[in-house]
């Protein structure tokens, strides 16, 4: 099982916002501009987050920001791509308390502010696999969702982790209406040995800024090994459990979204393969995707395999 080296924590680590910038060069050409400008809908409290530098990268070109952040699926907002950044504008993501609580020693209700203090944010540049058969590479900021559930010390009986997300329809304008295109508020889970993964974590921020109202604002969950659905946005509650929770795909069509979703080439969807994925990776608003094979648990088989071991992935899927 490869071993996790935390990362140390000097101030020669914390990096400078335009050195950031300078370095990953996402800010180049027109599009840069544009995204500056908030043309693309980063909003106006995104704030320049320091962060250190964290393991598991890629040397895989980054998917531009305009896509990442233009791109997006939070029902909450509408079903269509462009709704989350389009229909967000009357979400107001702080302030904003997170409540970690159910099978635990010290339950508590962090303030984000204090949450952010809290813990040094790591960069960490993850693939995400969609369940629709896209994919990106994101650099998010986030920290190990572990460092999270060692403060409030999980009992010997807890064996999963719930999140909860947010229900506010008087600012999320997809959670109105006659057509509800599923129960709200937004829930998923994890087993707890997946929670605790050093992969794990919370995400806070994305491209070196706080996280966009359309990519879960203020926090939510990235596990990179699984299908995108299970990284939760604006989430405002975890619960440790005994039991499997329930998670809102699962719920709404349990024969196509399982709830481990880990991401495998060899569990075609039942209504379109996972073999080959389509890599959104920019040049001209998803004119730049390429196909590339899907990779068993996402190209982290390495790390997480042996969380399996022994069990029937096609029967858990
Ligand atoms: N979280 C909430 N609260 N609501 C959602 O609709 N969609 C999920 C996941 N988290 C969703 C959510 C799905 S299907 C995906 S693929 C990812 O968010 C997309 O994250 P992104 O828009 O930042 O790429």
């Amino acid at each position: 099982m490869p071993v996790y080296h935390p990362p140390r924590i000097t101030p020669s680590h914390i990096t400078a916002r335009d050195v950031y910038l300078s370095r990953r060069h996402f800010l180049g050409g027109a599009a840069g501009l544009l995204v500056g400008a908030g043309l693309f809908g980063a909003p106006a409290r995104a704030a320049a987050l320091q962060t250190i530098p964290g393991p598991h990268g890629t040397d895989e070109p980054l998917t531009p920001k305009d896509i990442v952040t233009s791109y997006n699926n939070f029902y909450e907002f509408g079903t269509g791509k462009s709704d989350p950044l389009n229909r967000s504008g009357a979400y107001r993501p702080e302030p904003w308390t997170l409540t970690v609580d159910g099978l635990v020693a010290r339950p508590q209700t962090f303030d984000m502010d204090e949450l952010m203090r809290s813990f040094p944010l790591e960069e960490r540049i993850y693939r995400m696999r969609c369940v629709e058969a896209w994919s990106m590479v994101i650099p998010w900021a986030g920290f190990p969702l572990r460092a999270l559930l060692d403060k409030v010390e999980p009992l010997g009986s807890a064996k999963h982790v719930a999140f909860v997300g947010l229900k506010r329809p008087e600012e999320m304008p997809g959670q109105r209406g006659m057509f509800q295109p599923m129960r709200w508020p937004y829930v998923e889970g994890l087993r707890l040995d997946e929670a605790r993964h050093p992969l794990t974590i919370l995400a806070t921020g994305v491209y070196g800024e706080t996280l966009p109202r359309q990519n879960g604002a203020p926090i939510r969950l990235v596990v990179p090994w699984k299908y995108g659905f299970k990284g939760i946005k604006a989430i405002t509650r975890i619960a440790l459990t005994e039991h499997q929770p329930p998670s809102s795909w699962n719920m709404m069509q349990p024969e196509e979204y399982g709830f481990y979703a880990n991401v495998n080439p060899a569990v075609d969807h039942p209504r379109w393969s996972q073999a080959r994925e389509r890599r959104i990776s920019g040049g001209g608003f998803l004119s730049g995707s390429e196909h590339r094979p899907t990779l068993p648990f996402n190209g982290y088989g390495e790390e997480v395999a042996q969380l399996y071991a022994g069990m029937d992935l096609k029967a858990h899927y």
